[in-house]
């Protein structure tokens, strides 16, 4: 089995190089908000210098230009998360698509107020309603929410408060957050499985805003590589020639 884990800090990567891994994804705060706000652009070769085992660049990559910047850095290969959400082969439901397709870069947040856990998503009504309210104060605050939650996923007390306790090990959560955090899988399933862009949650790299199709994941690939050859043939030698 190959292991691969994704950190958000140089720390991370020493300590999973450490225990083994055969390469490791290092993800800027450019992707999912929640390894850490530091950008690509500084923890890339920061880790690159620091560990031995392959690295894989993530966080704020769509096309060939990103991956020649990420092989000048010294990582080995780059990982898209939003670019192949938002490819035609994507099970993802269209009207989630589009409202990614439509996103500028200030469309893209990172907040707490879902769980009190920071993660990056679209900004919509549902997020900008959760931060008006702000972050759970009371456990009474938290059980009013995760009510209405509990509603739309289905899931029951109990097995809200085992996924709850499964997410606060290791984690300093507040009760309330425990219970508001429970809900989150559910709340990005309503989004992304079952198309409720009203009540769900849309999961984002801030590289969504600057995504305009949806090409099939083979022409993605093949557009990128494409791009890369491009620009390392420009840089070659010759090129001002
Ligand atoms: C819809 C969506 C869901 C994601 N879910 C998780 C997750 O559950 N756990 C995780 O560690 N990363 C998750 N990620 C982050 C990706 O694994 C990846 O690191 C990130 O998307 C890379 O940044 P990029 O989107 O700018 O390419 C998710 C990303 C997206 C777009």
């Amino acid at each position: 089995m190959v292991v691969i884990p994704s950190v958000g800090a140089r720390r991370h990567a020493e300590k999973v190089a450490a225990w083994g891994a055969d390469a490791v994804i290092v993800q800027g705060g450019e992707g999912g908000g929640h390894t850490g706000d530091v950008a690509t652009t500084v923890l890339l070769p920061q880790v690159v210098d620091a560990v031995d085992i392959p690295v894989v660049a993530a966080g704020g990559f769509h096309d060939g230009r990103g991956l020649v910047a990420a092989l000048a850095y010294g990582a080995a290969g780059i990982a898209m998360g939003t670019r192949f959400l938002l490819t035609s082969d994507s099970a993802v439901p269209d009207a989630v698509k589009s409202r990614y397709l439509e996103a500028s870069v200030r469309d893209v947040t990172v907040t707490t107020a879902v769980d009190g856990l920071p993660h990056r998503m679209l900004r919509s009504d549902l997020v900008e309603t959760l931060e008006r309210a702000g972050r759970a104060r009371s456990l009474l605050h938290a059980l009013r929410r995760a009510a209405g939650f509990r509603k739309l996923s289905g899931q029951s007390w109990r097995e809200m408060v085992r996924d709850g306790l499964a997410l606060r090990h290791g984690r300093a959560l507040s009760w309330s957050q425990v219970l508001l955090a429970a809900n989150t899988p559910m709340l990005l399933r309503a989004a992304m499985v079952e198309g409720r862009t009203d009540l769900g949650v849309m999961a984002s790299g801030q590289v969504a805003g600057v995504i305009e199709d949806l090409p099939s994941c083979a022409e993605l690939v093949g557009r990128v590589m494409a791009e890369a050859e491009g620009v390392l043939r420009g840089l070659g030698p010759g090129a001002t020639g």
